[in-house]
């Protein structure tokens, strides 16, 4: 009886091997997602929550700039544009705000985590250090993005806030000016603001990110420290 031919390869994996003989995919998998890692416990998990709460505060705030419009005659009712007309702008605008105290919240214990576990020390002070900077940026945009709704409320948190800036010795009342941009807070801060929160910071944090994990995966994780230890 005639043998039955073995398949070929599919599409799929011809394409795969395709890609993978020039660009390295299953160098970069293995790298990336199939390394060894020691054991570890559930709150070794908070540094990826905090890259995906990043990544949803990226996407959801890309949809919002669809809507909103950062002037001071026309910022509040375009919040209010999306909460009430928008298809799921509810649920958009819903998820970047508590998405934006979660992400507070996860970077934190995360930081905490690293702490308890000695992770600052070395062979990890820069992954530490960029940890540090990644915390300050995720305060500057929770900050930022608090003006933007344009309500009572943003207009003297933000007021508050950048008098707090002024209390820096010496320059405090130079930081309160630029973060103002002039004396009292007006269209300037707003747009000021929102060029901090949709392309400063967000660059900065998704960059920082990268290396971050470049160094996480370089360098490896700690395990949780045993009894004895
Ligand atoms: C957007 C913010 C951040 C993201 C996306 C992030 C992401 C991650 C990920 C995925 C890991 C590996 C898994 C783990 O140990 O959880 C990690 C490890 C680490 N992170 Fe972060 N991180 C952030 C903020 C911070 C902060 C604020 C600090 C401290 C100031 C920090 C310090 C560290 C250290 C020291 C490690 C190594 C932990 C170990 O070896 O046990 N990270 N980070």
């Amino acid at each position: 009886m005639a043998k039955t031919p073995a398949p070929g390869p599919g599409l799929g994996q011809a394409i795969f091997a395709w890609l993978d003989e020039r660009a390295g995919l299953s160098t970069i998998w293995k790298t990336v997602f199939a390394r060894a890692v020691p054991e570890t416990n559930w709150f070794y998990t908070l540094g990826s929550a905090s890259a995906i709460l990043a990544l949803l505060q990226v996407i959801t705030g890309m949809l919002l700039t669809i809507y909103y419009v950062p002037s001071p005659d026309h910022a509040y009712e375009s919040i209010d544009y999306i909460m009430n007309e928008v298809t799921f702008g509810w649920l958009i605008r819903g998820m970047h705000h508590w998405g934006a105290t979660l992400m507070v919240l996860v970077v934190f214990l995360h930081m905490l985590k690293a702490f308890f576990v000695g992770a600052y020390k070395w062979p990890r002070e820069l992954t530490w250090i960029t940890g540090g900077l990644l915390l300050l940026i995720v305060l500057v945009l929770g900050f930022s993005g608090y003006l933007l709704p344009w309500n009572q409320r943003a207009y003297w948190a933000t007021s508050v806030g950048t008098a707090i800036i002024g209390a820096v010795p010496g320059i405090g009342p130079t930081l309160t000016q630029i973060a103002r941009g002039g004396t009292e807070i007006g269209a300037v801060t707003l747009i000021r603001f929102y060029g901090l929160h949709i392309w400063w910071m967000p660059i900065a944090l998704l960059s920082l990110i990268g290396v971050h994990l470049y160094l996480v995966i370089r360098i490896g994780i700690t395990h949780p420290p045993e009894r004895d230890e």
